[in-house]
């Protein structure tokens, strides 16, 4: 049985109305279209109280056969994977789905010969390579559980994630390719593991050539394993609840929690999502820009798009190298018909200048999306103007790491879109926005915590090792719903429009703002790039709003400019809304993944400038010092 997608905005209606009326027989349809080894005997048990959701229960799969396998007879010399390296003199690689299955079989076998067994927890940390796909799909095929780890992340946070799965089992290679320079990797597993005694194996990919450190009895080379294997790999047998990966994800409090995700569920809810949001057609070529080490590389790069039989583009390098025109020259070399990223890459790039887009023809986009965080009006607006030329579909697309899967989006030129808005709930997800004592607003426009009163197929199973924390963190503060973290606002029609993490929400005199709300407003003045807008104590009304703004150009008259700013943000929001504070800087503390770091902002706004806790994750530690410095 082979399913459509959703094509009109009618479709879509039937669609959502069917979910919520009998989610059971919705999902149940789509999970038939794929390959179980046994049917499920069950569709769906659940409550929020435990939490415990569990789905396709008795289901029996394997994902990578899904991935793979069951694609070879009809698009077996199909590109599944289509790799740009970082160095655009470098070849480009294809790797039909035959040539997947096939590495993919043999990376499994190099697994089970060196001890990792089903169940088993293994960290990957490696650069955006073939070989991270073909080591997070062979980790499946064995039913090993994979944690992939960002390679920009420390030593510590490696170990940090090691020691909480308890995995004994690390994949990684010798270095990477980084725009103009090489990074290491290997060095820093092994700064790692110093304190990961119960690490048994670390498997090697050759990239670079660099000169490593191996440990005698515990490293071995991927290419020297390679040879004692061959591509016979039955896929495990796997309950549907089985765990498929954990993923560290930073919560507001304490130390990163590993989410959890099961096989059936999301295998359901990745290919359901991808091929109805993007509107995926068999001929495309999908670039989703995110890493691997990310959720939605797992979802977007990996997963979604090989369970549709898609080409995914893998690309290696940096937007930036060896100029800011690299994604649109990768558009046209690969002749990209969807494309996915961040608003803070699409900020930045829009920074750059359209001279950088201008040279590339970007003819071959239908769709192009976002996501990540909420994206303002003027670089919705670049995006789709600039790199859309007006006519590709846009989406905005909200959900998290623990959603597993995009929960709320327009379907790509099916369902209507609006500036800023992620606007329509996916199919079979059931958000609600509660007030601040849990009740549900029933009206539109209205603004309330965004939470969902239904399980769907790839929601949050727990985190690892501390079920308790799970039930804590999403299924306690409001009795019956899975409380996203998140404000958000429904308009007059019901779109939903993300406003930002309620914990970075500022209430001025009894008034309440979204960090990102007050931001897009200070991003409509002219020759503003970006802002970033937190709180901090205020005598009188509570909470004071502190921007930190990055300008075009450089100010000459600062009480001007920041006069330009008020005006707007008084036009745009209200008086009540005018920062009190607005400090121009050149760059702001963002992880490597593009997040502001808001919590050093608030402490240098609240004056607390030496305990500024971990800031090894910047991206550029340096701009800290500039904004200490120029504290208002
Ligand atoms: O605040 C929301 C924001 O990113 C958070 C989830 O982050 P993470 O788990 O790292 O996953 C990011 C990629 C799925 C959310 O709680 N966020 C994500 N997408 C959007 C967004 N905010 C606004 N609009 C979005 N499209």
């Amino acid at each position: 049985m082979t399913l459509s997608r959703i094509l009109t905005q009618q479709e879509y209606e039937t669609a959502y109305a069917a979910s919520v009326k009998d989610p059971e027989a919705f999902w149940a349809a789509q999970a038939e279209t794929f390959t179980w080894k046994k049917k499920w005997d069950k569709v769906l048990q659940w409550n929020f109280d435990g939490p415990e959701v569990k789905w396709f229960l008795g289901g029996k799969l394997n994902i990578t056969e899904n991935c793979l396998d069951r694609h070879l007879a009809t698009r077996g010399e199909k590109t599944a994977i289509l790799w740009e390296p970082n160095d655009p003199n470098e070849a480009a690689q294809r790797l039909s789905y035959r040539e997947l299955h096939d590495r993919v079989c043999r990376y499994a076998n190099v697994l089970k010969r060196n001890g990792v067994k089903k169940g088993d927890r293994v960290c990957i940390y490696m650069p955006m390579i073939p070989e991270l796909v073909v080591a997070v799909l062979g980790c499946a095929r064995i039913g090993a559980i994979h944690s992939v780890v960002f390679a920009g992340f420390s030593a510590q946070s490696i170990a940090d994630r090691i020691q909480d799965a308890n995995a004994e089992f690390v994949l990684t290679s010798d270095g990477m390719m980084r725009g103009a320079k090489k990074g290491a990797v290997k060095s820093v597993v092994d700064e790692a593991l110093a304190t990961c005694p119960d690490v048994k194996r670390v498997i090697v990919t050759k990239r670079t050539g660099d000169p490593v450190a191996m440990k005698d009895g515990r490293d071995v080379w991927l290419h020297e394993e390679l040879k004692h294997v061959d591509a016979n790999c039955p896929a495990e047998v796997m309950d549907a609840e089985d765990p498929l990966f954990i993923l560290y994800t930073s919560g507001s409090t304490g130390k990163p929690k590993g989410v959890v995700h099961t096989c059936g569920g999301y295998m359901v809810y990745t290919d359901y999502t991808f091929r109805n949001v993007f509107q995926y057609e068999e001929k495309d070529v999908f670039w989703c820009t995110a890493d691997v080490g990310w959720v939605t590389g797992h979802s977007y790069i990996i997963y979604g798009p090989l369970l549709a039989g898609a080409t995914s583009l893998v690309f290696e390098g940096i937007p930036t190298y060896p100029d800011a025109g690299r994604f649109w020259q990768v558009i046209d070399k690969h002749q990209v018909h969807i494309f996915y990223t961040a608003p803070t890459a699409i900020r930045s790039l829009m920074a750059q200048g359209l001279g950088f887009v201008e040279p590339h023809s970007l003819s071959s986009l239908r769709v192009i999306g976002s996501v990540g965080e909420p994206i303002n009006e003027e670089a919705w607006h670049w995006y789709k103007d600039h790199i859309g030329k007006g006519h590709c579909a846009l989406v905005d697309t909200w959900w998290q790491t623990e959603t597993g899967g995009i929960m709320i989006s327009s379907l790509a030129g099916v369902t209507d879109e609006k500036p800023s808005h992620a606007a329509w709930p996916l199919p079979g997800v059931q958000p609600v926005l509660l007030t601040a004592d849990g009740k549900e607003i029933a009206e539109n426009e209205q603004e309330g915590l965004l939470a969902i009163r239904f399980p769907w197929p790839s929601i949050i199973r727990t985190t690892y090792g501390d079920h308790e924390r799970c039930r804590q963190t999403y299924f306690s503060s409001y009795k019956g719903y899975y409380f996203t973290g998140d404000g958000a606002r429904r308009d007059a029609d019901g779109r939903y429009r993300i406003i930002g993490r309620v914990d970075d929400v500022i209430n001025v005199s009894g008034h309440r703002f979204g960090t990102a709300e007050i931001e897009n407003a200070i991003n409509e003045s002219e020759f503003v790039v970006e802002s970033a807008v937190v709180g901090y104590p205020h005598d009188i009304k509570g909470q004071g709003i502190y921007a930190y703004v990055i300008a075009e150009r450089r100010i000459d008259d600062v009480e001007q400019a920041r006069a330009a700013i008020l005006a707007t943000v008084t036009k745009v929001i209200g008086p009540i809304a005018k920062p009190d504070k607005i400090q121009f800087v050149t760059g702001l503390p963002k992880t490597r993944s593009g997040k502001i770091m808001r919590r050093i902002l608030r402490k240098v706004a609240e004056g607390e400038m030496s305990n500024l806790g971990d800031t090894t994750t910047l991206l550029d530690p340096a701009v800290v010092e500039e904004i200490k410095a120029g504290r208002l």
